[in-house]
């Protein structure tokens, strides 16, 4: 059984990739600071799949904990790096926190690596790196455009290091572009986890659902879209967390030469902020509280993936849809407000 390093483990889309590589028969090892995220998602996991994932607490920035760390699990065979702060409004606020956080986490993590001879990477990215590109469905191939938030660039800046590091190394390395993750594990047994005043829309309409905030927002409704709002690509958590674990075989087969890919996750559907109000209401039997609001500042108009790569070369494509999401995202905040993880 292959032994997988998750870090950020106890987060949003690090808790359901651990449960996708358990039930994958890889044996998994979490590393968390639990900065945005609690220890209790360890049992969580261990209630869905059966299996206790061994866990370790403590920051990636220390690089005397990580070489501790690595000497007791010398067999590490992969790496899955998800632990970074990821507030982009934070991030404008407190760019130093975030360039130190995800950044030095990340040549810690690779100067190890090739200290003990682990080769295989898989990133977490975002589509946040193609800004408002100019053609749609958005493809790996477009142009970069500078990031409009420290955060952004953090990821760029990633992409860019662990590109350059595989060049000279040994490493083999795929950077996963996340669209929109969005619901969570059909058990309700773990799911997005805010802290304070959520800043993403599902985790906003779930607890304006559940009476937690009086209203949601909706960020402009003079978008040159077809019913002015905001156009993202939402994808099902679940299925982005199967994407690692196939991105993690990828490397393992011959056939993937190269030493640093690229892939976008996204549905290659494009949905409307009231596109994603409306699915809930209908998919829940709830009626929301909203209102039109002015636009959000570093907002983009639309942007959804071309999935053509992902589909054909990585071999994944999406396999739910944006209703069981939503429903699966309000059976989540049920259980939360029943204190399942207090
Ligand atoms: C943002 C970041 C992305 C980051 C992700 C996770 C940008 C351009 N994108 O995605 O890089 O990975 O967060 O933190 O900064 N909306 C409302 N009302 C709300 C909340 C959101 O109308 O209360 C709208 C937004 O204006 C947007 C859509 O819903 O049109 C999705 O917003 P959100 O969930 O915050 O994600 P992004 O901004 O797309």
């Amino acid at each position: 059984m292959a032994k997988i390093l998750v870090t950020g483990g106890t987060g949003y889309i690090g808790s359901h990739t651990v449960v996708e590589l358990q039930q994958s028969g890889y044996e998994v090892v979490i590393v968390d600071n639990l900065s945005n995220s609690s220890e209790k998602i360890v049992d969580q996991i261990t209630k869905i799949t059966g299996i206790k994932p061994r866990f370790h607490k403590f920051d990636l920035c220390d690089r005397e904990a990580l070489q501790k760390f690595w000497d007791e699990h010398t067999d590490i065979e992969g790496v899955i790096h998800f632990a970074a702060y990821k507030a982009v409004g934070e991030s404008v606020q407190f760019p130093l926190k975030y360039y130190h956080n995800n950044l030095v986490s990340l040549t810690n993590l690779l100067e190890i690596m090739e200290q003990r001879s682990c080769k295989k990477l898989v990133f977490s990215s975002s589509c946040t790196v193609y800004g408002q590109p100019a053609e749609l469905p958005v493809s790996e191939n477009a142009p970069i455009q500078k990031a409009n938030s420290p955060y952004g660039n953090t990821k760029q800046i990633a992409e860019e290091i662990i590109f350059d590091h595989a060049y000279v190394s040994s490493l083999k390395a795929i950077a996963l572009r996340y669209f929109n993750p969005i619901g969570s594990h059909e058990s309700a047994l773990i799911g997005e986890l805010p802290i304070g005043v959520p800043n993403n829309l599902v985790p906003f309409i779930t607890q304006t659902a559940i009476g937690k905030r009086d209203s949601l927002k909706v960020w402009g409704d003079d978008y040159d879209t077809p019913d002015g709002t905001a156009i993202r690509d939402y994808i099902h958590v679940v299925d982005l967390a199967k994407a690692h674990v196939v991105a993690m075989e990828r490397m393992d087969k011959t056939i993937a030469d190269e030493k640093f890919e690229v892939f976008n996750l996204g549905t290659g559907r494009g949905n409307s902020v009231l596109d994603v109000i409306l699915t809930f209401e209908q998919a829940n039997g709830i009626k929301l509280n909203y209102q039109i609001a002015q636009r959000r500042e570093g907002d983009v108009e639309k942007v959804w993936a071309d999935t053509r790569k992902a589909n054909e070369v990585l071999g994944w494509k999406t396999q739910l849809g944006l209703e069981t999401a939503l429903k699966s995202a309000w059976a989540w905040e049920k259980n939360l407000a029943e204190g399942i993880v207090d």
